[in-house]
């Protein structure tokens, strides 16, 4: 019998509530007991089992894992991301990435980063039919329902992860507008889904494809300028014929702040910053002694104390030689969620303060004065 599919986890979920089943498998539940038996029997629906079923050299630092999850994974929309977690020498650890459907399959696409602790792992450790975990699907870098007339995408290096999963599922969807996309790389052997780009591009005529390489071997060379964008605009029809006027596309970008900011300052200055989206994959981080939030940082589970500046709660304790879960590190996937049983803190997206008792995401949290932290 096949425990890991949608049905028998079912049946297995409504045993595992009974109050008499589980008051025998006490203390640790029946659910504990199936995951020892068969990890992919695992009932927890916030770290789903999935084996990797294929594993696939995109460039000499990218590999895509094609998963098979249990009966538990939800599905997903095109651009959102899922938590992976892996355990390396006994700690697990847990990092965004986005996620791929094709034929049928899951997939994610991991660039090795230079000094990467999981990206590296990922792409050099990693066997087929290993298993690994995956939170439910998050995030809402995703098309519109209704799509607008036309798309201008543009992504650098490993940034084409959420691209290419939106790009695919549009032009699989029939989409008709014109949808151009931008993208930035080192050389044509770095650039990750290459091949099926071309193909895309040769198959559907309302796909431009605009590859850049900084050795000056694209179509284009350089970063991101108001050329750039001028030049993807000419492959659709934006400029209206009766007045000039320009008409800019919603416009989806994943790639390096540098690149985000410029793309954002362009919609900007042309008055439609509405039509741009984009996702990061990297916090812009804080740095030391830029406001006078000093205090004492006070780790209670631990029985340690620091003196704390004003980095986020998570560098903090990282530096004090603690390993609280984190995931990615930019206060979305709430992994580093940690109970404060003292003290203020400001909420560096929002720039909130908060006071006393309360749960709150590490990686976002910057102390002002004494805090004390459940870890
Ligand atoms: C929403 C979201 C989606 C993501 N999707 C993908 C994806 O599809 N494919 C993918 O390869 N990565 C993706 N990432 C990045 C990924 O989560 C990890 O941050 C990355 O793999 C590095 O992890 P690591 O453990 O190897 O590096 P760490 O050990 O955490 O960091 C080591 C060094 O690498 C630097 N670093 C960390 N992340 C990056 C980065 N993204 N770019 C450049 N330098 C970095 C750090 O500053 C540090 O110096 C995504 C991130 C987010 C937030
Ligand atoms: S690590 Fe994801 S919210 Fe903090």
């Amino acid at each position: 019998m096949n425990l890991s599919t949608k049905p028998a986890r079912r049946t297995w979920r409504r045993i595992a509530d009974s109050r008499v089943i589980n008051a025998l498998a006490a203390p640790n539940g029946i659910g504990r007991y199936l995951e020892v038996l068969n990890p992919m029997w695992s009932l927890d629906q916030t770290r789903i089992p999935a084996y990797i079923t294929a594993i696939r050299r995109e460039t000499k630092d990218t590999v895509t894992l094609e998963l098979r999850p249990n009966g538990d994974w939800p599905g997903f929309r095109p651009g959102q991301f899922c938590q992976l977690y892996i355990e390396i020498n006994g700690r697990l650890h847990s990092r965004s990435y986005s996620l791929k459907r094709r034929a049928g399959r899951i997939s994610v696409t991991v660039k090795a980063q230079a000094d990467g602790l999981v990206s590296r792992y990922i792409n050099s450790q990693l066997k087929v039919g290993d298993i690994i975990r995956l939170s439910p699907p998050m995030g809402d870098f995703v098309l519109p329902e209704l799509l607008p007339d036309a798309l201008l995408m543009i992504a650098a290096g490993s940034g084409i992860t959420p691209i290419m999963a939106m790009l695919e599922a549009a032009l699989k969807r029939g989409y008709k507008g014109g949808v151009t996309l931008l993208y930035y790389n080192r050389s044509e052997a770095d650039t990750v889904f290459h091949a099926r780009l071309l193909k895309l591009a040769s198959t559907y005529s309302n796909f431009s494809l605009l590859p850049v390489f900084s050795d000056g071997t694209g179509k284009l060379n350089g970063h991101f300028s108001q050329q750039h964008l001028l030049t993807a605009l000419s492959f659709q029809n934006n400029l209206s014929a009766h007045t000039g006027a320009l008409t800019l596309p919603e416009c989806f970008v994943c790639g390096p702040e540098a690149l985000i900011q410029a793309v954002s300052d362009e919609y900007q200055l042309l008055g439609h910053s509405e039509k741009f989206h984009a996702e990061r994959f990297k916090a812009v981080t804080s740095t030391s002694g830029d406001t006078g939030a000093v205090g004492t940082l006070i780790f209670k589970n631990s029985q340690s104390e620091v003196s704390s500046d004003s980095r986020n709660l998570l560098e903090q304790a990282e530096a004090a030689g603690l390993q609280p879960q984190s995931g990615c590190r930019m206060g979305i996937c709430h992994s580093c969620s940690c109970l404060k049983t003292d003290g203020s803190v400001r909420n560096m997206n929002s720039g909130e303060v908060s006071h006393g008792e309360e749960y709150i995401r590490l990686c976002i949290s910057q102390p002002l004065g004494d805090v004390s932290l459940a870890i």
